[in-house]
């Protein structure tokens, strides 16, 4: 079964065409990073419109490429929510159009849950292709990202496997989910991949929001993590005692926003931004101090969750779940722990996850149902189980 998946919910255009659930054919991401990169963040009216300008072009595309036609796809998926409604409404809205033209059954998908399906996707190299769209601001400053970040590769099949034979599943139900992403932070008991178990969330900032807010107050530009990353190279992580928020209480639930206050006041005793982005080695005291803080935070709590579940398998997904010392802690902190992480291609945002877990909820949605409306909030227990 041949699935075409749409992702429009921030700031990346994404289709994809993923065989039966895991297998993908196809995975184009339009990057609009540059565009809102002056401005420090996305800005929700040109994310759309991006959106807009982009997604039919890029169906056509993926569809030629592959030699194929409409009527060859079984079914559309798209991201239903949550993210910025005027963003995901260019998605939903062009998938209902085209289903409803076509007569093909258009399944909506939580995109919290398509990050937790990541991990079941594989496909060659080829399959993945990266647009940054440029920005005509000749001062806007190219991203530039360590190069075992830059999402080129997707995971390959084992070794001598042909390709078109699916690998054994990575983890094995029930596991815990960390998804760690610009928006979200949030511990998920996973039964299934349409059985999911929320059992803790952040409580204000989200893992990747602090890390972008601490970009923000060091200037290093925009987007944050992968930058802070980068300075943190070389630092001592224990160079500055930061706080470790809620990390031995408030259950499953995580809290960054002091954290940031303290990086704050750290960076201004500290002398202020320039000051410490003058001073390489401070830089980097800095950043490593922060990223362990958040790290040994997220590590901890998932700790709790797999001990208290009975499960010594753990999922980490979203982008910041490309952090390196993030992929490296859990020999660290969780000794004994299984976990995998999707390559970086498919931690960030990607159609291929949302046409993926399609797959899994195809038979609650044989129709076209032109009712079918963005949510901002979607809440992930609307997914049928
Ligand atoms: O999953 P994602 O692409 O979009 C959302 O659904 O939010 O995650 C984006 C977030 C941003 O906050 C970005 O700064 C963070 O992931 N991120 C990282 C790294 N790469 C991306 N954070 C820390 N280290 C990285 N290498
Ligand atoms: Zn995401």
């Amino acid at each position: 079964m041949l699935i075409l998946g749409i992702e429009t919910s921030c700031d990346e255009t994404s289709v994809a065409l993923v065989e039966d659930g895991r297998r993908i054919l196809a995975n184009v991401v339009a990057s609009q990073v540059q565009l809102h990169a002056r401005f420090g963040g996305v800005v929700p009216e040109i994310a759309a419109r991006s959106h807009m300008q982009r997604l039919i072009p890029m169906i056509d595309d993926v569809l030629n490429t592959h030699g194929l036609v409409f009527d060859d796809i079984d079914a559309l998926a798209v991201t239903l929510g949550p993210g910025l409604v005027g963003a995901l409404l260019i998605g939903v809205e062009t998938a209902k159009a085209l289903a409803f033209a076509r007569r093909k059954p258009l399944i909506p998908v939580h995109h919290i849950a398509g990050h937790l399906y990541s991990p079941f996707l594989y496909g060659n190299d080829s399959a993945y292709r990266l647009i940054v769209l440029e920005t005509e601001d000749p001062q806007t400053e190219p991203l530039s990202r360590p190069r075992e970040s830059v999402p080129t590769a997707m995971p390959r099949p084992a070794a001598g496997a042909p390709e078109t034979v699916a690998p054994d599943l990575p983890l094995h139900f029930p596991y815990i989910g960390l998804v760690v992403s610009g928006g979200h932070t949030s511990l998920i008991r996973v039964h299934s991949p349409t059985q999911l178990e929320p059992i803790g969330e952040t409580v204000d900032d989200a893992a990747g929001e602090a890390f972008d807010k601490v970009a923000k107050l060091l200037d290093l530009g925009y987007p944050g993590g992968p930058r802070v990353e980068i300075c943190a190279c070389g630092g001592n992580p224990a160079a500055f005692p930061l706080p470790r928020p809620m990390m031995h209480g408030g259950g499953y639930d995580f809290s960054f926003s002091g954290l940031k206050t303290a990086s704050m006041k750290l960076i201004k005793d500290l002398g202020g931004a320039d000051k410490v982005r003058s001073d390489e080695k401070l830089l980097a005291d800095v950043c490593a101090s922060f990223q362990e803080a958040v790290v040994e935070v997220l590590m901890k709590k998932a700790g709790t969750a797999l001990k208290h579940s009975g499960t010594r398998e753990l999922a980490v997904v979203g982008g910041v779940a490309c952090n390196g010392r993030l992929r490296s802690a859990v020999a660290d902190y969780l000794p004994g722990v299984r976990a995998v992480f999707p390559p970086p291609s498919l931690c960030t945002d990607n159609a291929a996850m949302i046409a993926g877990l399609a797959y899994h909820l195809r038979d609650h949605y044989p129709g076209c149902d032109l009712a079918m409306n963005a949510s901002a909030g979607l809440p992930l227990s609307l997914l049928p189980a």
